[in-house]
């Protein structure tokens, strides 16, 4: 916390006014991550940020104007707190249309970005020291709103097809000895952050019974679901068991990050709930948010969008993947996205990715440690998180041959 006193005050000097959870709160690899995506000297492999190349700013411009005409009253007002109700009936009809789900309108309800989302839920289920469950390794913010509300997360491993149930079922077993009912499970079955990896169908078959037969609660966040590099994805988890599920579907990467919406389904008791904790975060998702984008929708152009995104992205994966086939030691394994922004990369067990993050700064390539991505009592260091999403398709190769080069003087030869 030191680190934001600002004006040349004293640091610390309010420590004793802290709230007993700040401790817990504090995980400076965001913060870091967004620093470097700025640095013009350095090639960012590190934040998964989605590239503006792919916003239709144009077209925007045009459906914000429009919005204005037909209905500023609505859109520069506040709003429901569960979204405006065509924001809701329209994501019932999305999720109909895509995901052969039908659900009531009280089962839907409209956040400020995924991340608000997660934050609610954890508000409305985790008490101090309640058990949370996250694939291991997971998205790092959902892993910071657990612990900002004083939870315990505990981590899942994974493996190529996703989320393992066996895992899982032993976790639960070791929880139950311990009387420990997890509030959820946390898990982003499509092209993962940080892993890329997809859970298969058969895996999302046996996750959604055992989680039934259980009571386990699933958090299945779709952020890059609809980011695929081939036309047909799994089924969600959600179509899977409706009742059982809580999806969360941002628009930060299909429309953009700027307009802070996300939108949930779920059991309406608990969608409920989110809605009054809600009440006290920001009232309302942005209506002007909510109206460009059903106008944007309306038009066709949300589906151009993600059409050229996926275009995009699948270019710039190809010819990371590629490059790091010819570039990276051959003791260096990674995983080949079918979606999405990031490849996972396991260094040879002796390297350490935190250790060795400077050297690769002062050869101008950027990535994401890898440790940071897991509960705190697992070991990371011989990951790293590379992103593709953001660095230009001309500096990919280059950035891979800074990264080969870094990783082989940090000694890969070895065995
Ligand atoms: C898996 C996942 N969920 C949620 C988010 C954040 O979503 P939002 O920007 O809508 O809060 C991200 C952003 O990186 C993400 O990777």
């Amino acid at each position: 916390v030191d680190s934001v006193a600002t004006h040349g005050e004293e640091a610390g000097r309010w420590r004793e006014l802290y709230a007993r959870r700040v401790p817990g709160m504090q995980n400076d690899a965001l913060a870091t991550l967004l620093g470097l995506a700025g640095r013009h000297d350095v090639i960012s492999f590190a934040g998964g940020l989605p590239d503006p190349a792919t916003f239709l700013e144009h077209k925007l411009g045009e459906v914000a104007r429009q919005v204005m005409l037909d209905a500023p009253g609505v859109a520069l007002q506040y709003g429901p707190t569960p979204g405006l109700p065509q924001t809701r009936e329209w994501f019932l009809s999305y999720l109909a249309h895509h995901e052969g789900v039908t659900l009531e309108r009280e089962a839907v309800m409209v956040t400020s970005g995924g991340v608000e989302a997660l934050d609610l839920l954890n508000k409305i289920l985790v008490d101090p020291g309640d058990v949370v469950l996250m694939e291991s390794p997971s998205y790092l913010g959902a892993g910071m709103v657990t612990a900002s509300y004083e939870g315990q997360v505990v981590g899942v491993p994974i493996d190529e097809d996703g989320l393992s149930v066996d895992a899982l079922r032993a976790t639960m077993e070791e929880l139950g000895h311990r009387h420990k009912r997890p509030k959820f499970l946390y898990t982003i079955p499509d092209h993962q952050n940080p892993s890329g990896i997809t859970m298969s169908a058969e895996r999302r078959r046996d996750l959604v019974a055992f989680a039934a037969e259980s009571g386990l609660l699933l958090v299945e966040d779709v952020a890059y679901r609809r980011l695929g590099f081939t036309p047909k994805q799994p089924p969600t988890l959600c179509s899977l068991n409706p009742g059982g599920v809580i999806l969360i579907e941002t628009f930060a990467k299909t429309l953009f990050p700027a307009a802070r919406i996300a939108c949930v389904a779920g059991p309406a008791e608990l969608v409920d709930l989110m809605t009054l904790a809600k009440q006290t975060t920001d009232q309302c998702a942005s209506p002007l948010s909510q109206a460009i984008l059903m106008e944007f929708e309306r038009r066709g152009w949300l589906d151009e969008q993600v059409a050229h995104a996926r275009m995009v992205y699948a270019e710039r994966c190809r010819t990371m993947l590629d490059s790091m086939q010819r570039l990276l030691p051959a003791t260096t394994r990674w995983t080949r996205p079918r979606g999405g922004f990031f490849t996972w990369l396991t260094l040879p067990e002796h390297l350490d990715s935190t250790a060795m993050a400077p050297a690769a700064m002062d050869a101008g390539i950027a990535y994401v440690p890898g440790q940071p991505f897991f509960a705190p009592t697992q070991d990371g260091r011989r990951y790293l998180r590379l992103s593709y999403s953001y660095v230009a398709l001309h500096d990919v190769e280059e950035g891979v041959r800074r990264l080969g080069d870094v990783i082989a003087a940090a000694g890969a030869g070895r065995a």
